[in-house]
């Protein structure tokens, strides 16, 4: 299964730190492109597919403080090869735009950088459970943590597991994926999430509309 063979679609994923405002984000786009008579469908990681989404709950139950990062990296691994296949390669191949609430860099910022689980295992291990398949464009939005961490707050929901890990974690993570933003200009856009969310909404929009017309890709 490689990228190259799903010619019709196109791959759009949504990135940061908890708090970012990236999902607000991805559903603003997703409605924005509908509106405009695209096919698109919106998913989510961990989760997106049935398996995908009980590997979530796991994942993010709080009562699970004694998982291991290596059986952190797996289970969120398992999660994306079922939801690729089961959904986003399929809905790609149909010619839908798909937009995932994170992807494969929340593995390498949030294992990688966060848990400090070698990139090189991380990335070898991600490309079998992707079978290659990369996003065509992926927004990624900084925010100090300190920031993330009062938006966090202000939402008044509970802690899930990887947002009990602490603010060193969440900096290492923040760094992390500005480095990876750094190491991918072709692909990744990195966005300054403290802007207003209707000045961040239309830089994604332009951005978007950019490389779809860069693409050719019809509605
Ligand atoms: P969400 O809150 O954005 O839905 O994401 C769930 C949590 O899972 C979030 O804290 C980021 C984390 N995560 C990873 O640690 N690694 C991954 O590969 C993915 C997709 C998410």
């Amino acid at each position: 299964m490689s990228r190259c063979a799903l010619t019709r679609g196109y791959f759009v994923t949504f990135e940061g730190v908890d708090g970012c405002g990236k999902s607000s984000q991805a559903g603003l786009l997703a409605k924005r492109l509908r509106s405009e008579g695209y096919a698109v469908v919106t998913t989510r990681e961990p989760g997106g597919a049935p398996i995908a989404e009980k590997i979530r709950a796991l994942l993010l139950d709080p009562a699970h403080l004694e998982m291991v990062n290596e059986c952190e990296v797996l289970l969120y691994l398992a999660a994306r090869a079922q939801h690729l296949r089961e959904k986003i390669v399929p809905e790609l191949e149909r010619g839908a735009i798909v937009i995932c609430d994170r992807f494969q860099d929340a593995t390498f910022a949030y294992q990688g950088f966060g848990r400090e689980v070698p990139l090189e295992q991380l990335r070898l291990m991600n490309s079998f459970a992707t079978g290659g398949v990369d996003p065509d464009l992926t927004f990624i939005f900084d925010l100090p943590v300190e920031k993330a961490i009062e938006r966090l707050a202000a939402m008044k929901k509970p802690e899930d597991r990887l947002e009990a890990g602490g603010r060193a974690f969440f900096e290492r993570i923040r760094n992390g994926y500005r480095s990876i933003a750094a190491d991918a200009p072709d692909r990744i856009v990195l966005l300054d999430g403290a802007l207003p969310i209707e000045v961040l909404a239309e830089k994604v929009n332009m951005i978007t509309a950019g490389k779809l017309k860069e693409r050719s890709f019809l509605r």
